[in-house]
């Protein structure tokens, strides 16, 4: 994990000779960089993101002209308009989450990373489909006709279930008497209706769209989609035989070459899981002309670079911004025994710190998968 089978290894870059063929594994920020400044040179390997096609190629599965014509179309929906879609939305769903922490939830949030992708999929729901999710179980109650799970419930459960969707033939999910199957059956049926209801409200109304002046993504991508000069194409493509390259984001952004560690005593490290909480230094963004900052492919680069990245930025920003104006986020400190205030803090917090090793887990994103409870508490201003 992290960095250490590139130390291990001697080099943070390496190829392994495999019967199917070489890997490059890298963990270099530049020749990170470089691989992805290489495409179309260098493409992704679409055939490992074929699962992705549920509904036919898209943009992440294919390559070469198919690409370029999905690029287009998705692209169209990013830009000025769009960036304000996302900064509204964020400021009023982050705010109207909080207010539902303190009033629901006495202030005790006890699985972040839960609410932070619900979050996220409340502000997709709004850029990509204009849809204005809520926070109040409420919501269930009123289910468009012909559903029986909410968009947004059934969404955040096929993603925790991915696995089993990408291993498992369709065909056999809904037969199978095992209940995540048919669980996943469930709402993988039920996210297909509500896109292909999406769509076709688009289509129903697709001579007043061009008129309008903030589209949602869905919106320009059908309008690209219907226009003659611009047909979603549908070929299949033959990959070529290549080395396989596997860029390991976790090892560059942990590659001591790079990132300066903090003093901390080799005992402390060891006994914290060496964790990466221990070199967080939000201050390392802070000099622009830092070559570091220049070499940051977490949202890759070049022609693929990624299309959400101002969406996720301006996300990320408005939600920080509306919560830590308002609010602090504590841990929830519980006293075992007979510890002092002071002891249980320092547990607690040591805790934490190890599980940010000790329990990652990846899984479309990358997150701590064990409960780290914290408090939100209103600021005295
Ligand atoms: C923190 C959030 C995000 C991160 C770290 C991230 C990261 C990435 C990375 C590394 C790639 C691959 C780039 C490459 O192959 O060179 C990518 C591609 C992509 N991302 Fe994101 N992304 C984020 C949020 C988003 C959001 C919010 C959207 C949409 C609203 C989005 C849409 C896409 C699409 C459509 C692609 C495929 C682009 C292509 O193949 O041409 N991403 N993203």
């Amino acid at each position: 994990m992290g960095h250490d089978p590139f130390r291990e290894a001697g080099s943070d870059t390496f190829v392994l000779a495999t019967p199917s063929g070489n890997m490059l594994w890298s963990s270099d920020d530049t020749v990170i960089r470089g691989l992805f400044e290489q495409h179309p040179k260098v493409d992704a390997p679409v055939e490992f993101l074929k699962f992705w096609n549920v509904w036919g190629p898209t943009i992440a599965s294919v390559q070469g002209a198919e690409w370029k014509v999905h690029r287009k179309a998705v692209t169209a929906g990013f830009g000025p308009a769009m960036n304000h879609t996302v900064w509204k939305e964020t400021l009023s769903q982050t705010q109207k989450l909080a207010t539902h922490w303190t009033e629901d939830h006495q202030a005790i949030v006890p699985v972040v990373r839960y609410w932070t992708s619900r979050l996220a999929l409340h502000i997709i729901c709004n850029g990509f489909f204009g849809m204005k999710v809520e926070w109040n179980a409420d919501n269930q109650k009123s289910l468009p006709t012909g559903h029986k799970i909410a968009l947004d419930a059934a969404l955040p459960k096929f993603i925790e279930n991915l696995a089993v969707f990408v291993t498992v033939p369709t065909a056999l999910l809904s037969r199978l008497p095992v209940k995540k199957f048919r669980d996943t059956y469930e709402n993988f049926t039920e996210i297909t209706t509500y896109l292909d209801e999406f769509r076709a409200k688009v289509l129903n109304n697709v001579e007043a769209v061009p008129a309008k002046k903030s589209k949602t993504i869905l919106e320009s991508v059908v309008l690209s989609e219907v226009s003659e000069k611009n047909p979603l194409a549908k070929e299949t493509h033959q990959i070529p035989e290549n080395t396989l390259t596997l860029i390991n984001n976790a090892g560059a952004a942990r590659n001591p070459k790079t990132w300066k560690r903090s003093k901390i005593s080799k005992e402390r490290r060891n006994a914290l899981s060496d964790s990466p909480a221990l070199d967080f230094d939000p201050d390392r963004w802070l000099d622009e002309k830092d070559q570091r900052l220049a070499n940051w492919t977490a949202f890759g680069a070049g022609g693929r670079v990624c299309p959400g990245k101002e969406f996720a930025n301006i996300e990320l920003t408005a939600a920080m911004a509306t919560l830590f104006k308002l609010y602090s986020l504590e841990l929830v400190v519980v006293k075992e025994n007979d510890e002092t205030d002071d002891m249980a803090w320092k547990r607690t917090r040591d805790q934490a710190i190890r599980m940010f090793y000790d329990d990652m887990e990846a899984n479309i994103t990358i997150g701590v998968h064990k409960d780290i409870p914290i408090r939100i508490v209103e600021r005295v201003v």
